[in-house]
């Protein structure tokens, strides 16, 4: 494995430039005996995950695990971070450089603090694909790319729509992901752009933290202290606007009616709420990527380049209609 890695960290380090004529001797996972080495040698890929955090989540991990399997030729090792907490990402990223592992997938649940890591990655010549998840700075030599949906062009689709949708302004606020997570900020970007010279009026932005239990507390908590005068709401997440229809509907409103909510994932619960009128649009963050980072990594192992982000394309819903046309078969 280890003049793989020699051969594969140079591509991986230079990031462009691949020397993929020499390494298309080597075997990729599928060929046949996996990786350099001799046969039915596995290529190990260290997956430094999130963990549990809602349906989203859930259904990127199950399709980062039901792709790498051993009969691709892989061996996937899953590190989910322990509640949510960096430290025990780095540790785990740590110990995967230590191992030797030929690939690292990172999903970041903080966007800062990855330099030295992805540096002591590029020394043992072990590149790394970030997955949905982006870094801040973002130095693109640190990684091969980024596999995600454009939270920007989702969020500011979510902006543009709530633009015509309320022509003469309203009140509205936003139900934020926790603070440090990179695509919280690029939707809050995404959003603004969007919404363009509007006339609605953001009266509040809080993060209920991905969770259905925070996005009822923090939307009942934010319409008294409105007098339910708000017409708007921006959930950057499919959980905390099925949250936050609950906490309309228990301040005597009508979700969709008194009170527009939008959010974004695109998950099954959401869906169902869109097309029962709770929810008024919802734009897709589709999960569904292992085949693409799977197509990365070959790619990577046997020496070509890939673009440093790489943009998994989904889809806006802004009717009940739309919803119930990819109900019956929705896999998320
Ligand atoms: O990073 C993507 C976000 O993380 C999803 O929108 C959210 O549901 C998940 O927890």
């Amino acid at each position: 494995m280890k003049n793989r890695q020699r051969m594969l960290s140079l591509i991986g380090i230079v990031g462009a430039g691949a020397l993929a004529l020499g390494l298309t001797a080597c075997s990729t996972p599928d060929e046949g005996g996996a990786g350099g080495g001799g046969e039915g040698d596995l290529i190990t890929v260290g997956f430094v995950a999130v963990g549990p955090e809602g349906a989203w989540r859930e259904a990127n991990e199950q399709n980062i695990q039901d792709t790498f399997t051993e009969d691709a030729g892989f061996e996937l090792k899953y590190a989910p971070a322990t509640n949510l907490d960096q430290k025990s990402q780095i540790d785990a990223f740590t110990s995967f450089v230590d191992e030797g592992v030929d690939v690292i997938l990172l999903s970041a649940t903080e966007a800062s603090g990855w330099e030295d890591s992805l540096k002591r990655a590029q020394e043992a010549e072990i590149p790394v694909i970030l997955l949905d998840r982006g870094i801040e700075p973002d130095d693109t030599s640190l990684y091969v790319t980024r596999i995600a949906p454009d939270n920007v062009e989702v969020a500011k689709a979510v902006g543009e729509w709530a633009n015509t949708t309320f022509p003469d302004g309203g009140n509205y606020i936003v139900l934020e992901g926790p603070a440090g997570v990179g695509v919280v900020n690029e939707r809050n970007k995404g959003f603004e752009q969007g919404l363009g010279d509007s006339s609605l009026v953001k009266v509040a932005a809080q993060t209920a933290n991905w969770s259905a239990e925070e996005g009822k507390s923090v939307t009942e908590t934010l319409l008294k202290a409105n007098s339910n005068n708000i017409q708007f709401i921006f959930a950057q997440n499919d959980e905390m606007g099925l949250g936050a229809v609950q906490a309309v509907q228990e301040a005597g409103l009508t979700p969709g009616v008194d009170i527009k909510i939008a959010t974004i994932d695109g998950t099954k619960s959401a869906m169902q709420a869109l097309a029962d009128g709770l929810l008024s649009f919802v734009h897709e963050y589709n999960p569904l990527f292992g085949e693409t980072a799977l197509d990365v990594v070959k790619k990577t192992l046997a020496g070509e380049t890939v673009d440093s982000y790489i943009i998994v394309p989904s889809q806006a819903f802004d009717s009940p209609e739309a919803a119930q046309a990819v109900l019956a078969d929705r896999k998320f």
